[in-house]
């Protein structure tokens, strides 16, 4: 009998087996548990749940590791690319060159959107939300490609994640380009996926475009340290729309509207926001006792995190990068020191160092795409572009799980119980 949990409950003994990964905790498997016991687990925020078996990507919260398929995050980011890591997260393994140059090839051949789709941008008012319009146009998909939606089809499945891959890019840059009014540019396959994806934001059709070589490694980067980050709360949206058997167009929609919010995704744009209202260091001490007032909503936008109790090695990448960006356009911005003051007064501050709250991923994002010149309702399409490939990547491993059934979590009802009607004359 391997390793068992007992649980003791209305003078019952009950065991149930405890489950052990390649590394990380072990998990008590109650999927009998209602069965056996008649009671549910209760757990909000699934704070101690694991939902699901995952091989992609594994995060140590205390230590500040995140691996992808085994390999360090440090190492990708210094080393690889975004379509490398994407070829990774889908297939398990690096690449050869070989398979990393006809999975390119693959992508590249599915840049361009449907005439139509490009129509469908001109619904919007030019001053929505990015984010509105992603949540709207990557949903539309599904109208598209009626060829590939039998998601028990392992070729369907492969070609509508290479779809969606391949066409955020091209839906990210005609959403900028709507909101500034200037007309789409067409993907350009002869350049890089991350190089084609700053034409199409930054080029216009007058004159050639010429790709900064640190922008496009930068950018390339900042893609990777998106690209995938275990169950959180849009992967999981992602998921449980996945489990209903959904198309994976609009699935991958329901985890963009996940995504937007500010507690999440939406935290590099907050970010940035809380930055330019603290302006200078010296406001900061006023702020800092703002975030811990619990009477006070302020919460330091790009602190803190579910996961990472210690540095989210990907905001240490990422502050990095703002120094070689600042470096290759030779600009500066005064809020980086603010952004670095700030992290110096918080974690030496004993309530976030009691409460282990420290930079994460959207703490030195928005500076660096600030510097590249994306306006700040731009940054959650870009964390959207990149997570992309994590959202297929998870929900290809469910789909293609012979145990997957639809998540359908139960509930403590606390209220009414059984009652009957009253006429409204009575009442
Ligand atoms: C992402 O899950 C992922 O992996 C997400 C992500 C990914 O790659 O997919 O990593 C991307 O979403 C990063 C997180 C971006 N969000 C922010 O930066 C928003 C600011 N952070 C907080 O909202 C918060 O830290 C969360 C939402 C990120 C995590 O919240 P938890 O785990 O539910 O923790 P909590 O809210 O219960 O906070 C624990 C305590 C609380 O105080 P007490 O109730 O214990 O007294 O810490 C406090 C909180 O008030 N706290 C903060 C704080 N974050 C938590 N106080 C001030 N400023 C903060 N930023």
């Amino acid at each position: 009998m391997g390793n068992q949990a007992k649980l003791s409950a209305s003078g019952n003994d009950y065991d149930f087996p405890v489950l052990k990964g390649s590394v990380g905790p072990d998990v008590v498997d109650i999927r009998k548990m209602y069965g056996q016991t008649g009671m549910f687990t209760f757990d909000p925020g699934f704070t101690s749940t694991a939902s699901c078996e995952s091989a992609l990507t594994y995060i140590d919260g205390d230590e500040g590791v995140l691996l992808h398929r085994g390999y360090p995050i440090g190492q990708l980011a210094e080393n690889s690319s975004f379509m490398e890591v994407s070829y990774l997260l889908l297939n398990g393994e690096l690449p050869d060159a070989d398979e990393l140059s006809n999975f390119e090839f693959t992508i590249s051949r599915h840049t361009m959107l449907h005439e139509q789709l490009l129509q469908f941008y001109r619904g919007f008012r030019r001053d929505a939300h990015p984010m509105a319009v992603m949540c709207g146009v990557v949903g539309a998909l599904s109208a598209f490609y009626h060829d590939s939606t039998d998601i028990s089809d392992p070729q369907h499945r492969k070609i509508s994640s290479h779809r969606l891959i391949a066409k955020m890019p091209t839906i990210a840059a005609a959403a900028y380009k709507y909101a500034i009014g200037q007309p789409f540019l067409y993907p350009d396959n002869s350049l890089s996926y991350t190089g084609n994806f700053l034409r199409m934001t930054f080029g216009v059709p007058a004159e050639p475009y010429e790709l900064h070589p640190a922008v496009e490694k930068a950018m390339d980067r900042i893609f990777i340290l998106h690209a995938d980050h275990e169950q959180n709360a849009s992967t999981s949206t992602v998921r449980l729309a996945g489990s209903s058997g959904a198309n994976p167009f609009a699935c991958i929609a329901a985890g963009i509207a996940c995504l937007w919010g500010p507690a999440h995704g939406g935290a590099n744009e907050a970010a940035l926001n809380m930055l330019k209202e603290i302006g200078t260091p010296d406001k900061i001490p006023h702020y800092i006792e703002r975030a811990k007032d619990k009477n006070d909503p302020f919460r330091l936008m790009g602190f803190g995190h579910r996961v990472y109790k210690n540095y989210d090695p990907r905001a240490t990448v990422m502050q990095t990068t703002v120094r070689e960006v600042f470096d290759a356009l030779k600009v500066t911005d005064p809020l980086f020191e603010t952004a670095l003051r700030l992290e110096e007064i918080a974690l030496n501050d004993p309530y976030f160092v009691e409460k282990k709250l420290f930079p994460n991923v959207d703490f030195y994002s928005g500076i660096i795409l600030s510097a590249i010149g994306f306006p700040t309702t731009m940054f959650t399409v870009l964390f959207a572009l990149a997570r992309t490939v994590g959202w297929v990547a998870q929900w290809n491993e469910m789909i293609s799980d012979p145990g997957q059934k639809i998540g359908r979590p139960r509930q403590l009802y606390t209220g009414p119980t059984q009652r009957d009607y009253i006429p409204v004359d009575q009442r």
